[in-house]
């Protein structure tokens, strides 16, 4: 019997990153702002901004950061509410947190996406909007931009899970005012820990630069598009001198040299997510058990996991799909029924006020995750496809099979 495949170790680093981290550890510069140019992280920023097609990023310590970063970047005023999806992780509600504002929850439909209708009915009591497009799952963001733009209120995408991902396609992350990417374990891009925001707006850009930790005069070592010198930004720079705090959030020139050569598998990496998620999804979905939502028409994913919903089952039938699976030997977490779930809403007990969204919490309750690292084969899919399905005959009766 071919045993279940290994879901939880990414792909090995690119062997480019070993030459760059020892020149690193030869000269001991691991400070972005040491080198008077071309510090690894000054060149991730460019080469990022440059494959996303965006005028500026900066790279952080996480995608939290830069969620943070974002929303002290506009300027909210305290006790601003932010509105964000009731199916995110807990890091989001956090950010708003950090940031002295208030995190107002929306629901989210069987299709992980975020439900317009309750989003459009509370957008009017906000101030700002993070999307976090959850697990990579874009949420309609033609409809989004309409009810923002014609109110004037600002977008934060939170694309942790989305690099590589597309809407009509335009890169996700560049179609609010700043887009927040991930490189923890777990994204396309993986260095541990790690995080990049991106903005056309240079005013925004500089705000978030100094607030990173870009002290005294360093971001003079922060350029505009192609790493030139952009007027602009100098005088956004200029206007904010000395006039913020400064968050030390910074990325060391460590993970920059795990990151950078990395970008040129993205590509590969995305294609092979994809056509891995859609070989698992068309296999899944042939039980009338399980159910893996659709992509909206505008949307080309990038994934490196998979969720489904469990069809008419009840809790503990779920519960048993879970154990089967896992005896199996493949993990699957049922977002709310695994115990202190971050991304179950109900376990944010530090959040302000209390938000009951029963669609939202009705997904959590079948909703499947399974890590699905791009690296996998054909045959380890099926692997993952048989035990799934056999953990779903288990607790349901054989599953019938068409067409063939
Ligand atoms: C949707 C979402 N947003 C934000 C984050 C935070 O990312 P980071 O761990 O880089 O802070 C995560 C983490 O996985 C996430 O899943």
């Amino acid at each position: 019997m071919t045993l279940p495949p290994n879901v939880h170790d990414a792909e090995p680093i690119p062997a480019a990153a070993r030459d760059a981290i020892d020149a690193l550890m030869q000269s001991g510069d691991l400070f972005r702002y040491t080198a008077p140019q071309d510090a690894p992280v000054a060149l991730l920023e460019a080469e990022f901004a440059e494959l996303l097609g965006t005028k500026f990023a900066l790279a952080v310590s996480s995608c939290s950061a830069a969620l943070f970063l974002s929303l002290k970047a506009l300027r909210l005023p305290r006790d601003a509410r932010v509105l964000i999806p009731g199916f995110t992780f807990a890091a989001v509600p956090s950010s708003i947190i950090h940031a002295d504002c208030v995190p107002v929850l929306c629901e989210v439909g069987e299709n992980y996406r975020i439900d317009m209708a309750d989003f459009a009915a509370k957008l009017d009591t906000v101030q700002a909007v993070i999307i976090s497009h959850m697990r990579g799952h874009t949420s309609d963001m033609d409809a989004i931009m309409d009810l923002c733009d014609a109110r004037d209120i600002p977008v934060i995408e939170d694309a942790a899970h989305s690099l590589g991902t597309t809407w009509h396609g335009r890169n996700i992350g560049t179609i609010g005012k700043m887009g927040c990417f991930s490189f923890q374990s777990y994204k396309m891009i993986n260095a541990g820990e790690g995080g990049i925001l991106i903005t056309d707006d240079a005013d925004l850009v500089a705000r978030a630069v100094i607030m990173s930790g870009a002290y005294e005069h360093n971001w003079q070592k922060h350029k505009g598009p192609h790493g030139d010198n952009s007027p602009e930004l100098e005088q956004a720079f200029a206007r904010w001198q000395n006039k913020l705090p400064l968050y030390n959030l910074r990325m060391s020139n460590l993970s920059a040299a795990v990151i950078r050569p990395q970008i040129p598998e993205l590509a590969r990496r995305v294609r092979d997510g994809l056509k891995n998620y859609d070989y698992m999804a068309d296999r899944l979905n042939i039980s009338p058990y399980v159910d893996v939502p659709a992509p909206l028409a505008p949307e080309c994913r990038a994934p490196d996991s998979i969720q489904f919903n469990l069809v008419g089952m009840n809790e503990s039938e779920i519960r048993a799909f879970a154990a089967a699976s896992e005896s199996r030997g493949i993990k699957v977490q049922v977002f709310g029924l695994s115990e202190d779930n971050a991304r179950a809403f109900w376990n944010w007990q530090f959040l302000p006020e209390t938000f009951e969204l029963p669609q939202t919490r009705a997904m959590l309750m079948k909703a499947c995750d399974v890590r699905l690292p791009v690296r996998l084969t054909r045959e380890e899919l099926d692997v993952i496809a048989d035990i799934l399905l056999a953990s779903v005959g288990e607790v349901t009766g054989p599953v019938p099979v068409y067409g063939t």
